[in-house]
């Protein structure tokens, strides 16, 4: 019989779902301004050889660990090997790290989406900097905010996986994609824009002869944390596809539409930001998300808000997409705990429990403020950049890199090639599978592992 977790009702549906994950906040605030800076188009082709040759894999493994299990991600790993079973425990952990500041930042644009609507409605909220750091140094209202935001997250996960989070993302990310191109028109027929385009797509090999590591690091990281990889996300959601449905394709699409959304979002947001920005715009992280963008919309005229309200609801699904994924690890690790032992667990009761533990956490980050409130900061990063220290920074690296090492060398190829040709699939790409995952991938987690603890501070060594 069927799968009594329950399952993605169609190979589109399941699509909707990882392509949510994968495009977030990560695409529209960190691929655009990397590219710029790091070479540009000429950028864009490392970009794609990594995901050829790392993306594709790592997905194509947590997938199909998933999927062969039947389990989430730390019931993956309890499933397989006694040795490996803590890289489960770490993917669980990153999930709450990572939501503790995702929640945070997705509350910060439902709160830009209303300045919008104010401003459309004859209101004028002031500038963005000024907007910001009020809404930042405001406890109660950042609190409030990141609240909204995880009570819809929660919600859409307490449907489950086809009643929730399939329905959901199978109309929310086409309607995503709809309004994307009109946020595009309307950058891309500003007068100035071409300058964001040549910043964005002039192919520029200076950076690549001052620091090669630095850009292929930089590079991979974003990647990895564009993907939803590194701590079972992809494991989590594998997990609920059916047998019949292909791996190796799966594993194709998902890395193709996540990177042709995030050259998307840089054509939304970059020759935007250099036509009305002004001289000082910033082009990446929060900085351009709620300063330089909110003075784009306003410097756009009496029309500007509708387009700051279309774009901060955009912002708001493709956040929303991925929260849900993150929240997704946490319910599952529940209901599979309680399957083992023999009961049926609750999801509703569930996802409120792990929603609430996540607003615990990230209440302490939204508190700070990005350390603008004064609070007490650890190892002086803070709050938000120490969660994602440990998650992004230390634990989804090393947990990429465990895994491959576990499928290359101690559950093998072949092993892990029946599940990729259950139902007459071909494992078309094996041999290429075979070399990357045992070679070229543990090589380059462990230099994406250097570049993210270079990125933090922690050590000067590319
Ligand atoms: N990929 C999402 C983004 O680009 C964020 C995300 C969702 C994520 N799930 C993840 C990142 C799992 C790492 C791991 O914003």
């Amino acid at each position: 019989m069927e799968n009594k977790r329950g399952l993605w009702t169609s190979n589109y549906g399941f699509l909707m779902a990882a392509v949510g994950s994968a495009v977030g906040l990560g695409n529209i605030w960190g691929f655009p301004y990397k590219m710029g800076a790091n070479g540009g188009f000429a950028f864009l082709l490392v970009y794609l050889v990594l995901i050829i040759f790392v993306g594709f894999i790592v997905m194509l493994g947590e997938l199909a660990l998933g999927r062969k299990t039947g389990k989430g991600a730390v019931g993956t790993y309890v499933a397989l090997s006694k040795k490996f079973k803590w890289i489960g425990w770490m993917g669980l952990l990153s999930a709450f790290l990572i939501m503790s500041f995702y929640s945070v930042l997705g509350g910060y644009c439902i709160k830009y989406m209303f300045v919008n609507i104010g401003n459309l409605f004859g209101g004028h909220a002031g500038t963005g900097a000024d907007i910001f750091t009020a809404l930042i140094t405001n406890q109660g209202a950042s609190i409030l905010f990141t609240f909204v935001f995880m009570l819809i997250t929660c919600v859409i996960v307490m449907g489950g996986i086809s009643g929730g989070i399939e329905k959901f993302s199978a109309v929310a990310m086409p309607v995503l994609f709809v309004m994307l191109i009109v946020v595009i028109i309307r950058s891309l027929t500003l007068d100035g824009a071409v300058e964001g385009l040549k910043f964005m797509f002039v192919p520029n090999f200076a950076p690549f002869k001052e620091n090669f590591l630095g850009v292929l690091s930089t590079a991979g990281g974003q990647m990895f944390f564009s993907l939803s990889l590194g701590m079972g996300c992809m494991i989590t959601y594998g997990s609920y596809l059916s047998k019949k449905e292909s791996l190796e394709k799966n594993a194709i699409i998902i890395p193709i539409a996540d990177t042709i959304v995030a050259i998307l979002a840089g054509l939304a947001v970059i020759p935007a930001a250099y036509a009305l920005g002004g001289t000082d715009a910033a082009l990446a992280g929060p900085k351009l998300l709620f300063i330089t963008l909110q003075n784009v919309f306003d410097a756009m005229g009496a029309i500007g808000p509708f387009f700051g309200f279309l774009f901060y609801l955009l912002v708001i699904i493709a956040a929303v997409t991925s929260a849900i994924s993150l929240v997704e690890v946490i319910a599952t690790f529940f209901l599979d705990r309680a399957e083992a032992k023999g009961r049926k667990g609750n999801r509703k009761t569930i996802t409120i429990i792990a929603s609430v533990g996540i607003m615990i956490l990230a209440s302490i980050v939204a508190a700070d403020g990005l350390g603008a409130t004064g609070m007490w900061q650890p190892l002086g990063f803070c709050w938000l950049e120490f969660m994602d220290l440990w998650s992004e920074g230390i634990m989804m690296p090393i947990g990429a890199l465990l895994m491959s090492l576990f499928i290359g060398y101690e559950l093998g190829i072949d092993k892990f090639g029946e599940e990729i040709e259950i139902g007459g699939n071909k494992f078309k790409s094996k041999s290429f599978f075979s070399l990357c995952i045992k070679i070229i991938v543990p090589i380059a987690m462990l230099f994406i592992l250097l570049g993210q603890l270079q990125s933090f501070g922690i050590i000067n060594i590319l």
